[in-house]
């Protein structure tokens, strides 16, 4: 169990500024392709890289502490009530101590006020601690292929967040449900 913050750092919308702050963070090319896929560039080039993760096409989330900018990721719409979580990364002096599980529940909330009702991400399989994170927040192993996967060494995670029910009138709700129904993940 990792420490928990003892002030809950502040969630809002991220700017370019942060992401490129974000981006400062990882200092390998290794690094960089675990964080963001094989599409953004190492060294990252801040103006190349709002293109190259789709900056403007989803909701970006920053968390800020004490010392400013501490988390940076991504809830992407997909369509049909998906929505995908990328570029999630906390600033390596703050790992450990829940930052990157409030990052990732405010990406889902972000997903949930959408009205999403799938939210998927992919990770690489040797990358055991988000796994654990994502894990650790309900997201399972998803059996549907194809979706941000390019890279071979991802594994395809998903979170159901909600799911429709008939109403008695015979038009159709959102029940908003936490927890994953999908198949549990293999080592
Ligand atoms: C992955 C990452 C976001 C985790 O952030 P974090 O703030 O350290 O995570 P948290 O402290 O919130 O930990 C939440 C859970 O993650 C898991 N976890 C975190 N660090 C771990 C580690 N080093 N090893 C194994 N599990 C770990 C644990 O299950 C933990 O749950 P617990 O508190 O019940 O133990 C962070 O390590 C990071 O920025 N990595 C580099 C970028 C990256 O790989 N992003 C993921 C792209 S898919």
């Amino acid at each position: 169990m990792t420490e928990r913050p003892e002030h809950l750092p502040h969630v809002r919308e991220a700017t370019p500024a942060d992401l490129a702050a974000a981006a400062a963070w990882v200092t390998t090319a290794a690094e960089c392709e675990r964080w963001a896929g094989p599409d953004v560039t190492f060294p990252v080039k801040p103006e190349a890289i709002v293109r190259q993760i789709e900056f403007d096409a989803g909701r970006n989330v920053a968390l800020e502490d004490d010392d400013g900018l501490v988390a940076f990721g991504q809830a992407l719409p997909r369509g049909g009530g998906r929505v995908h979580v990328a570029r999630v990364i906390v600033r390596p002096d703050a790992r450990g101590r829940g930052v990157g599980r409030a990052l990732v529940e405010a990406l889902i909330a972000r997903a949930r006020e959408s009205s999403a009702s799938l939210v998927t991400l992919s990770v690489y399989s040797d990358n055991a601690a988000a796994i654990g994170l994502y894990t650790g927040l309900g997201f399972r192993r998803s059996q549907r292929p194809g979706y941000d996967t390019r890279s071979s060494p991802s594994l395809p995670m998903e979170l159901r967040v909600g799911r429709w029910r008939p109403e008695p009138s015979g038009g159709r709700a959102l029940t908003r449900s936490s927890g994953a129904l999908g198949p549990g993940v293999r080592s």
